[in-house]
């Protein structure tokens, strides 16, 4: 029986990101996930590229990577030819991902692949330019999700009706799916996941006063509280 591609990999992994680059691969598990779930001629966008990269092209999918080393493509793409894998439906954007991503000329994604920088801000941009151009219940996986910016995503994401976390593959991937198109809320009590509120900023003296006026007149039970309060004493706002 002929193995998958991800175990192909895991038994001998390729190559393909520069001496001594902080860079694995997508985990084993996650590849099989991705060499089970696309089906040929599905639009997919990754940023990051490697063994990721080889399978999605394996399966057919009319891919884009963004990937800011040339070198890195160009060890894709002999080790494509050396395993027979055909790179016609893939092209490669050689940049880093927030130059790139705002000049990509938009089309509807199947698929989304999040790994290329995971510093903070770039996961959160990834998304920000890709997320209104995934279809309705596409797929947008989230590597390296113990990295604080990606945890950060995911957490909002998890707080948010239009998206739905389904899961992990191997122990780093997150799986969501998009279920409506949603722009972010503008205003922020603190309800999306993202941190809760913080008067870290203040000396210390001042911060139990900021915390306890933010609570009484800024959160929706403070607020319900003032309201009944002004309505049975009034006397006490005169
Ligand atoms: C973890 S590796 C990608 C692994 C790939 N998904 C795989 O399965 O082999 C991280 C990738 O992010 C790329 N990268 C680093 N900074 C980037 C940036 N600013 N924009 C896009 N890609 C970036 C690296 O060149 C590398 O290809």
């Amino acid at each position: 029986m002929e193995r998958s591609l991800a175990a192909q990999f895991k038994a001998e992994p390729p190559s393909l990101h520069a001496t001594g680059a902080v860079c694995g691969g997508l985990h084993w598990a996650a590849l099989e996930w991705l060499e089970q779930t696309v089906q040929p001629g599905w639009a997919t966008l990754e940023t990051g590229a490697g063994l990721s990269t080889l399978v999605l092209a394996a399966r057919g999918a009319d891919h884009e990577t963004v990937t800011p080393s040339q070198d890195e493509a160009d060890r894709i793409r002999s080790e494509a030819d050396r395993r027979g894998i055909s790179l016609d439906h893939v092209r490669f954007r050689i940049g880093s991902s927030h130059e790139e991503l705002p000049r990509w000329e938009p089309r509807s994604l199947d698929l989304v692949l999040l790994d290329g920088a995971h510093g903070f801000p770039y996961p959160i941009l990834d998304w920000w330019f890709l997320a209104p151009h995934l279809k309705t219940n596409g797929y947008l996986l989230l590597d390296d999700a113990y990295m604080s910016a990606v945890a950060r995503l995911v957490e909002y994401l998890r707080s948010r009706p239009a998206w739905r976390v389904e899961g992990t593959v191997g122990y780093r991937t997150v799986i969501v799916r998009k279920l409506t198109d949603e722009l972010p809320p503008f205003d922020s009590l603190g309800e999306e996941g993202v941190g809760r509120v913080s008067f870290a900023y203040l000396p210390p003296h001042k911060r139990a006063v900021a915390w306890v006026r933010h609570r009484v007149f800024s959160t929706r039970p403070g607020l319900a509280i003032v309201r009944g309060v002004r309505k049975h004493a009034p006397f006490l706002f005169r």
